[in-house]
């Protein structure tokens, strides 16, 4: 620990927890029945657990609780009185290998603003138990390991809610006589408790059904409040395709009779995966042109089939520790990143989920919270759901994918679920399934869970008598606690092209780099290969390769993965942006050139045409630079990209009218005209404003869908053109009844590169319709603000006393939403001193107010450093 928490004088550290301290657990539970007396203001819970033990060995029975009190301890029945309550666990002394236990709580779901356990949202009760959750209901065995058997007895005022939910199948159901009502669910399936869940509340239903592969007539419902329902059937085509997917690609079928989701508007993260009931943050299931970007609408469908693909790929084999989280995320999204390219452009797909690994997680690779997908160590698991775990653990399965093929790896995930079904598993069986169902040794990838680190490929071809070599080095960086490192296995796809005329020197190749040095031979000869490398991000690696700025046109107009034709633009722009950056006049005819092809040919596919043409991020070029320098970045790329709009204008303005989208439609080409026009509108804004803003507020005031509409907002709210304020009030006075859109309202002002930001995100702190206490309206702001580079950094540091202030003021209310609000704050080394003192002042702030959450001091600890 820092001294900076041990300076805390009145909390004791918080326990680190190690992952070579697990320990088979010393009770089982094989079964457990449940029984609610539901009230918002305050809920009864009594549990009876079926315990055994674990082995030989007369430890006590200890389970966990927080915030819980014990009103009865019974052991087979009989109350006992010695029962300890220490550190919030109720520790029971047993005699017997066998007892049933008897515990009594009340609990206050309207007083739970931290959304875990169960918590009272826009009229309905419901429960997130994910990591530690459970714990807050009941007191139990609170770890993955620990599966049990479920039956659930819920009571309930009939008229507030009329609908009871939990895992597993409806049993029974009946009238209490007293205006309430009750019923009985069971789950056949044993589960971790993090996978429980009941939901109270007057809800309606889309319902529909699916039969599986294997015959069973599955009932599917999406809960939501009634009048929402209409802004389902999105939801509900993803859920039956990812249902038939899941059977075509990795042979899966759905388990249980009914399949139910619900719909909360606070939530802490996106989704979660219960057995057979679904929870879900409202923005990831309710969704109409009206209403919804087409983001939006991939987002659905993407959360959608993650949380049902978890159904096999966590519950029906889960996690043995939290330290093996990337077991069931890392696979899942990988799962859910292949189903979405599948149901849409496979080219477009990657580009974004690469755009998203290198903007969220590249950087917590190279920043103080940097950790391997299978962490060594953890303070509150919470602060673990991150996108190392989650993509980086995608990307680590998708290297083994690559390597296996499709059917290989088919065969090792067929072995990974007969081996493991109904079991706690953890990384290293997953990889040693996968190993023996293909027959292909994998060994060597444990180092991928270990080491945390985005490594380096430097990259560097010779051409002459020998042919054409391409000599290869890696090297993987230094993290907290991890100085030194091993080669990893890193699978490169690479192919050669003529400088010339583009033409295609052999086929593309997978290599595998796995020593820290290699040269190997790509071709006999060639006049002047380039290199395509990493094709289709291969390997989640940075590559360090000079290659001329006509090399890069040739490979944007001829390399045949369109991957690579969009890297190949990203770098020469970030080129020109690093060399102005430098004080050179960097030459832009080959961007003006490359840009050019491309709009030319945009038509061929209008959203992978918006992806090339889109400036890399001020928070991407940060990320190219030793020192940060925001002012010099906003600076840069302005420039680039008013000489690009003023160069081009011609064309950027056909390009825009031949994008006209037709009567509305989800359709590929209808969605990648709606991007394409939104990227269009930046360039033409910074040709020219006044322009710009007459085509923008024509778009924004006769849009029929959210895409224009937003995208026109956006490019409007960062201008100071005079229908900035007028797109501003209309859009708010459109929307106000809808939260989900008034998020849109609030993020678009706090992401502005308008000077005037950071004070309008402090006036937008007070707004009437701002509060801390749904997670997504605080992300809407402040998150938003957060990630926005120009203005967080701006040299007052105003920016960053406003996040200090936040983190404070949401700690007491919800500490994972506050936690999350750390890591930006903690990229001080990347900045000058001035800066870097300014935000340093603020992470010792938070360490120095009394009572914080051990979630926010982890995250402002390590990000402080030691
Ligand atoms: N398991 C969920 C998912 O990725 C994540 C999740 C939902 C979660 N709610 C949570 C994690 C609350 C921590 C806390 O699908
Ligand atoms: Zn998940």
């Amino acid at each position: 620990m820092t001294d900076a928490m041990n300076a805390n004088a009145n909390t004791h550290a918080p326990a680190v927890i190690q992952r070579h301290d697990y320990r088979a657990p010393d009770w089982l539970v094989p079964d457990i029945a449940l029984d609610f007396d539901l009230d918002s203001e305050e809920t009864t819970v009594i549990a009876r657990l079926h315990v055994r033990r674990n082995g030989a060995h007369d430890r006590p029975l200890v389970l966990d609780g927080d915030g819980l009190a014990p009103l009865v301890v019974q052991v087979d029945g009989q109350p006992i009185n010695d029962w300890q309550l220490v550190d919030q666990q109720l520790i029971v002394p047993l005699s017997g290998n066998d007892h049933v236990i008897t515990t009594e709580v009340a609990i206050q779901p309207d007083q739970n603003t931290q959304l875990m356990g169960l918590y009272a949202s826009g009229g309905l009760l419901c429960t997130q138990c994910e990591a530690e959750g459970f714990r807050r209901i009941t007191f139990f065995p609170d770890r993955p390991d620990v599966l049990s058997r479920y039956k659930v007895q819920m009571r309930a005022d009939k008229a507030a809610y009329p609908i009871l939910l939990a895992n597993g199948d409806p049993i029974a159901s009946g009238d209490s006589g007293d205006g309430r009502h009750w019923a009985e669910w069971h789950d056949p399936h044993p589960k971790p408790c993090y996978l429980f869940a009941l939901v109270a509340g007057d809800l309606a239903a889309n319902a529909d059904h699916f039969t599986t592969s294997e015959g069973r007539e599955v009932a599917l419902n999406i809960w939501v409040k009634p009048d929402d329902v209409p802004r389902t059937h999105h939801a509900m085509t993803a859920l039956k395709a990812s249902m038939k997917w899941d059977e075509t690609v990795y042979g899966r079928a759905y388990d249980l009779d009914v399949f139910n989701i619900v719909a909360v508007d606070d939530f802490n993260f996106g989704a979660m995966e219960n057995k057979g009931l679904n929870v879900f943050n409202a923005r990831y299931i309710l969704a109409d042109a009206e209403s919804a970007t087409d983001l939006d609408f991939d987002n659905v469908e993407g959360v959608v089939a993650h949380e049902y693909f978890h159904n096999w790929s966590g519950n029906r084999v889960t996690c043995r520790d939290w330290f093996q989280l990337s077991l069931k995320e890392g696979f899942t999204v990988f799962r859910d990143q292949c189903f979405s390219a599948d149901q849409g452009s496979p080219a477009v797909k990657r580009i974004d989920d690469v755009r998203n690994l290198r903007a969220a997680q590249f950087p917590e690779d190279g920043g103080p919270l940097a950790h391997p997908i299978r962490p060594d160590s953890y303070i509150e698991i919470s602060n673990f759901y991150t996108a190392t775990i989650y993509n980086k653990g995608a990307e680590v399965i998708r290297m083994m994918h690559s390597l296996l093929g499709p059917d290989r790896f088919r065969q090792g995930t067929d072995l990974y679920f007969a081996r493991h079904d109904g079991e706690a598993a953890t990384c290293d069986q997953f990889v040693a399934a996968l190993s023996d169902g293909s027959g292909v040794d994998l060994t060597a990838f444990h180092l991928w869970y270990e080491q945390a680190g985005t490594p380096k490929v430097v990259a560097r071809l010779e051409h002459g008598a020998d042919g054409v070599i391409l000599h290869l080095q890696q090297i993987v960086p230094p993290t907290p606690s991890q100085p030194n490192k091993l080669p990893m296995p890193i699978p490169l796809r690479v192919k050669l092209f003529e400088q010339a005329d583009g033409r295609a020197i052999g086929d593309e190749q997978l290599i595998l780099l796995d020593t820290a040095q290699q040269s190997l031979k790509l071709a006999d000869k060639a006049d002047a290969p380039i290199l395509s490398i990493n094709r289709h991000f291969s390997a989640p690696v940075i590559i360090d390769m000079d290659r001329s700025a006509a090399a890069l046109v040739t490979l944007a107009a001829h390399d045949d993965d369109p991957f690579s034709r969009y890297e190949a633009l990203q770098q020469l722009m970030v080129d020109i942006l690093l060399a102005d950056m430098r004080g050179e006049q960097p030459d832009i005819a080959p961007i003006i050139t490359a840009v050019q092809r491309t709009l030319e040919h945009a038509a061929a596919d209008h959203a992978f045409a918006a992806e090339a043409v889109l400036l890399p991020s001020e928070a991407f070029l940060g990320d190219q630079l030793v020192r940060v320098d925001p002012v010099a970045i906003r600076q840069a790329r302005d420039r680039l990209r008013t000489q690009l709009g003023q160069q081009l204008l011609p064309l950027w303005t056909k390009a825009y009218e031949d994008a006209a989208p037709g009567p509305f439609s989800l359709d590929r080409v209808a969605k990648g005209k709606r991007r394409l026009r939104n990227v269009i509108l930046g360039y033409l804004m910074a040709a020219d404003e006044a322009m710009g803003a007459k085509t923008a507020w024509a778009q924004f005031a006769q849009a029929d869908n959210m895409t224009a509409r937003q995208g026109a907002l956006t490019a409007l709210v960062n201008s100071n053109a005079e229908q900035r304020m007028a797109a501003l009030n209309d859009f708010y006075g459109r929307y106000r009844a809808d939260n989900l859109v008034i998020d849109k309202w609030f993020t678009a002002q706090a992401a502005s590169t308008r000077e005037d930001t950071i004070a309008q995100v402090r006036r937008l702190a007070t707004h009437a319709d701002f509060t801390l206490h749904n997670p997504n309206r605080a992300r809407a702001l402040i998150g938003a603000f957060a990630a926005n580079q120009y203005a967080f950094h701006d040299a007052s540091g105003d920016g960053y006393a406003f996040i200090g202030d936040m983190i404070l003021a949401t700690d007491p209310i919800n500490p994972q939403v506050a936690a999350r609000l750390v890591p930006p704050l903690g990229r001080w080394r990347r900045f000058d001193d001035a800066r870097a003192r300014l935000m340093k002042a603020q992470l010792e702030r938070i360490l120095a107010h009394p009572g914080m959450s051990k979630d926010v001091l982890e995250q402002a600890s390590k990000s402080l450093g030691a």
